[in-house]
């Protein structure tokens, strides 16, 4: 089946990063600045997520990053199922080719769509899960805590299990200016 986002979009944005990352981070979909370099979270949400890695001691190279839909949706509205459906099969093969030990879900979207849990993600978040027998932290999504910046300081507890889960150590300080 054809996707109707191939119609509109600029660029497929497959997703980027090491393929042995030990940790993955999936999103929704790309947004404008992604549709015109095909490159996964570069805009405004994707400097976060970028800063939320670096305080993490990894930087983008040591991670995988990867979207629910590879096509950007009109306007970022959300994906309709049927758009997720073609392309989840995509996202599938990058988690078994990658068999990361650790992945983040970045949002309702992302969480929603792995876990088919309808349960909120202010709910979800900061509890591990199992995806598929990969340990999975639902998080929120970078773009709400440009919204919501309150919300950072559950972000970082978030990351602070995944990081215990895989065995990199705290920084001694907090990260500031989050
Ligand atoms: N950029 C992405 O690549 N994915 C998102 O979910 C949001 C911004
Ligand atoms: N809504 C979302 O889509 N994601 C969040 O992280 C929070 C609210």
């Amino acid at each position: 089946m054809e996707c109707p986002l191939s119609r509109t979009r600029k660029r497929v944005v497959f997703g980027e990063g090491n393929p042995r990352a030990a940790l993955m981070f999936i999103g929704e979909g790309p947004g404008a600045v992604e549709d015109e370099t095909g490159r996964p979270f570069v805009g405004p949400a994707g400097e976060l997520l970028t800063r939320i890695i670096g305080a993490m001691g990894l930087s983008r190279q040591d991670v995988y990053i990867a979207n629910i839909v590879k096509c950007r949706p009109p306007g970022n509205r959300d994906p309709h199922p049927d758009e997720v459906a073609a392309c989840i099969g995509y996202l599938h093969a990058q988690i078994h080719g990658i068999r990361p030990k650790v992945i983040v879900g970045l949002g309702r979207v992302a969480t929603r769509t792995l876990l088919q849990d309808e349960t909120p993600i202010s709910r979800l978040r900061g509890i591990f899960r199992d995806y598929q027998g990969i340990t999975m932290m639902p998080t929120y999504h970078p773009s709400y805590l440009l919204q919501n910046p309150s919300k950072k300081r559950d972000v970082w507890e978030d990351i602070k299990k995944v990081m215990d889960v895989l065995g990199i150590p705290l920084p001694p300080s907090e990260p500031s200016g989050r």
